[in-house]
């Protein structure tokens, strides 16, 4: 399997494999693999020609210090799961050097508002970052289609909007949350929570589900009343903020119209650890 760790030489050899018409799926990850990532992986490995993985923890998009200390790093295992997969994935795992070459900033976006809503909201810069990054890579590797999963969800719709604004021939598509057994979303971050929240966190996800049983029958203000409730008598969990938002505009659904499609978002913090879930209402 393929390494690169230089923009200039992933670049090369993307342009030499689209000379000879090979389709190229981009996969961008910060690691710590698990099976939600490998099912976004498999998906572009049927759509494509060769995937190339990145594989990098992009510090412009934590705003918190010790979030980006304690990310996990897992880079030996990351690449066996993946020589598992298929031989035909190209790994990039650059430097933050190679990266941002001694200037660790992010360019700053306008993403029509989408930005500035619950993630936006509670993390500061971080769709900057991400925007970066993903443009970056977007540039680098020319794919024919990027993959994002769904559990981050704004973070795909910013994607989406990003390509759109910045005119790149790239289609971004986006993959069903992978979840446990018992329901809790599949992240890098979970490796972080104890066993007995691990055990207790299938309440995020039935929460949601209990939610989306409501809508439709109560107001939006009621059910996230009563989803602020419950986290309030829950010894274990925090509620960061919970919003029913429009799929598109990612607007709080403040009057339900018949034509438009809702989600639930969630973010709780757990044992420290900041853990983020989404359902669709209609
Ligand atoms: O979703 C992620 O893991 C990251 O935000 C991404 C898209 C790889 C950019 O660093």
């Amino acid at each position: 399997m393929k390494i690169f760790d230089r923009k200039k030489e992933l670049n090369a050899f993307s342009s030499e494999e689209r000379k000879k018409d090979r389709t190229i799926g981009l996969v961008p990850t910060m690691g710590a693999l698990h099976s939600g990532h490998i099912s976004l992986v498999k998906k572009a490995l049927s759509e494509n020609d060769f995937v190339v993985v990145s594989i990098f923890v992009n510090p412009t998009q934590f705003d918190k210090k010790d979030d980006l200390e304690k990310y996990p790093r897992t880079f030996q295992k990351d690449v066996s799961l993946l020589k598992e997969v298929s031989e035909n994935i190209v790994v990039f795992a650059p430097s933050v050097d190679e990266i941002y070459e001694g200037n660790v900033t992010s360019k700053s976006y306008e993403f029509d508002g989408l930005d500035k809503v619950m993630e936006g909201e509670f993390r500061n810069g971080h769709f900057d970052g991400v925007g970066t990054i993903v443009e970056l890579f977007l540039r680098t590797v020319a794919p024919d289609r990027a993959y994002f999963g769904e559990k981050d969800f704004q973070q795909l719709q910013i994607i989406r909007k990003m390509a759109e604004i910045k005119d790149l021939p790239c289609t971004i598509i986006g993959c069903p949350i992978k979840r446990e057994p018992h329901g809790l979303a599949m992240s890098s971050r979970n490796e972080r929570l104890s066993k007995e929240t691990r055990g207790q966190a299938d309440f995020i996800y039935s929460t949601l589900l209990a939610a989306k049983a409501k809508f439709g029958t109560k107001s939006a203000k009621e059910i996230t009343d009563w989803v602020t409730s419950e986290f309030e008598q829950h010894p274990l969990f925090r509620l960061e903020y919970f919003e029913i938002a429009d799929e598109n505009t990612l607007t709080p659904a403040l009057k339900i119209q018949d034509n438009q499609k809702y989600r639930a978002f969630i973010a709780v913090y757990a044992d420290g650890v900041r853990l983020i879930d989404n359902l669709r209402l209609n």
